[in-house]
């Protein structure tokens, strides 16, 4: 079984295909024998495509030309039915590199949504690896485990469905890495530090600041994880015809943060950071986890009455 999703040869009755016409605009597709797409530029029959090569162009009855193409994996991850929102193909990619996903690994993800971010996942593990995902939304997990389904053409060797909390039903087995997409990662921490190895990386995706921001003193005050490293992507199309060069309209608005950090040995405590934080930054007002070298609400208000004069910063790490 090829688990890729890629399929190559000519095209076949049950192939999804993409057709794009002239303006762009898309349509997707399974092939059927003897089916037709009837569009408001006349019909384009199906039988026109099936035994015929991948990437061809098809000219409807009224005499509309498409380009035929079988969608990438970034295509799909777009394009398939979704309950949730999906990790978009810019932060899949940037996830797949920063938590160092790697053929053989086993690892754990949260929650699962539509499945487009277990796909890529899955597609990088290889057979070798293992992908344990977690999902306490029944009706999210069977519209992820079609969508894998239909693109890998069947149940993956390497991919096991988990309907439930994570925290509660979070197994036993050792993790390489962990990928958190939910609402609340800090609450997964605890349990997800006992079951990752040394050196093992845990990603959070998150879509707030508040989020980020909580969930990076988390993983400071649990003291087993390096410092976090904390991104956002920005994927700027650029348009090039001619003397025409210039950046295009397709730059990506926020999507999401990055979280990464990696667990220490079991004992081992990461060492506190030598700069201290921006003033305020743990002060009076702030109720969220306390890294282990930052005093308790009260010492830091005291300390930020004497600091303040000299610098107002409220940034939490400039
Ligand atoms: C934004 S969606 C994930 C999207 C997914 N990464 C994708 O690419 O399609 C977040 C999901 O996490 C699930 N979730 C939230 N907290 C969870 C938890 N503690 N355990 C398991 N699933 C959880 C929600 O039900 C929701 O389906």
């Amino acid at each position: 079984m090829n688990l890729s999703g890629v399929t190559d040869g000519p095209l076949q009755a049950g192939d999804r295909v993409t057709l794009t016409d002239p303006k762009g605009r898309r349509k997707s597709l399974v092939l059927r024998e003897g089916a037709v797409w009837h569009t408001t530029r006349g019909a384009v029959s199906h039988d026109d495509m099936i035994g015929r090569p991948d990437a061809i162009v098809v000219t409807s009855v009224g005499g509309m030309e498409y380009l035929v193409l079988r969608p990438l994996l970034s295509e799909f991850m777009v394009s398939m039915p979704r309950e949730a929102a999906v990790v978009y193909p810019k932060d899949a990619a940037q996830i797949l590199m920063w938590a160092d996903i790697f053929p053989g690994a086993r690892v754990l993800e949260a929650g699962v949504g539509s499945g487009a971010l277990s796909l890529a996942l899955l597609r990088a593990i290889g057979p070798e690896g293992s992908l344990h995902s977690y999902e306490r939304r029944e009706k999210f997990a069977d519209v992820a485990r079609k969508n894998v389904e239909t693109w890998v053409g069947g149940p993956h060797p390497a991919w096991r469905l988990t309907v439930g909390d994570l925290v509660e039903s979070i197994t036993d087995e050792p993790l390489d890495r962990v990928i958190l997409d939910m609402l609340a990662p800090w609450e997964c921490i605890d349990a997800v530090g006992e079951r990752l190895v040394a050196g093992g990386v845990v990603c959070c995706y998150v879509a707030t600041s508040t989020q980020l921001g909580r969930v990076a003193d988390t993983l400071r005050a649990h003291g087993g994880f390096t410092e976090p490293h904390l991104t956002e992507t920005t994927v700027r199309d650029w348009h090039a015809e001619g003397l025409a060069i210039r950046p295009g309209h397709g730059t990506s608005g926020h999507t999401g943060f990055l979280v990464i950090s990696r667990r220490l040995a079991p004992g081992v405590q990461a060492p506190m950071r030598k700069r201290r934080p921006a003033p305020g930054a743990y002060g009076p007002d702030y109720t969220g986890p306390r890294p282990a070298n930052i005093p308790g609400a009260a010492a830091q208000a005291e300390s930020v009455q004497e600091e303040q004069p000299q610098d107002e910063g409220t940034a939490a790490d400039d």
